[in-house]
């Protein structure tokens, strides 16, 4: 590799395939989630990302060049976290909480990538593909800011901490109260 073009395109092909795998992803997520507003969520964020797909293949081709065959490892992980996250088995509540952090993790990677193909889009002068790009950057920031919001709204039914809290000695208890206190 030699010219920006030449990473431009590697780039716009990894992304591409990112945005598939989400397609995906986003799918899953939304028949997973048991609150009912999550699940509108995703499935709007779902019929956005086809469209930021398009725009990308839209990229590909007004340069007159074809998507390379690639696999978005960065996108791949991250949905592979969630995996891990389903095989712990959690309750309905900490799936929705896992699931919008996971979706925080993603929109920021993607927020990212779209920053690095616009600076490489503006320095080649590709007007229209600054353009494309600015449309799916602003729609992950939309995103990432609506998943915060979910983040700061969904409280867990159980914190766990009772239980641990009457398992510790007297002397922790204090310890514990303390911090609390600090904490307040
Ligand atoms: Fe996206």
């Amino acid at each position: 590799m030699q010219t920006a073009h030449e990473l431009f395109l590697h780039e716009l092909s990894d992304m591409l395939d990112g945005e598939e795998k989400l397609i995906q992803a986003l799918g899953e997520h939304e028949q997973e989630a048991s609150r009912p507003e999550l699940k509108k969520a995703f499935a709007s964020h779902r019929a956005q990302t086809q469209k930021q797909a398009q725009r990308l293949r839209q990229i590909f081709e007004d340069l007159g060049e074809q998507p390379k065959e690639t696999d978005c490892k960065g996108i791949k992980g991250l949905i592979e976290e969630h995996e891990a996250l389903k095989d712990e088995d959690p309750s309905p509540d900490l799936l929705d909480i896992g699931s919008v952090g996971g979706a925080i993790k993603v929109e920021r990677y993607e927020i990212s990538t779209y920053e690095s193909l616009l600076q490489l889009a503006r320095d080649m002068k590709h007007t229209d593909a600054v353009k494309l790009l600015s449309q799916n950057l602003k729609e992950e920031q939309e995103t990432l800011r609506k998943m915060e919001s979910f983040s700061k709204k969904l409280k867990p039914e159980q914190s766990g901490m009772e239980e641990i809290e009457e398992e510790t000695t007297p002397s922790r208890r204090r310890a514990a109260s303390g911090r609390r206190r600090r904490a307040a």
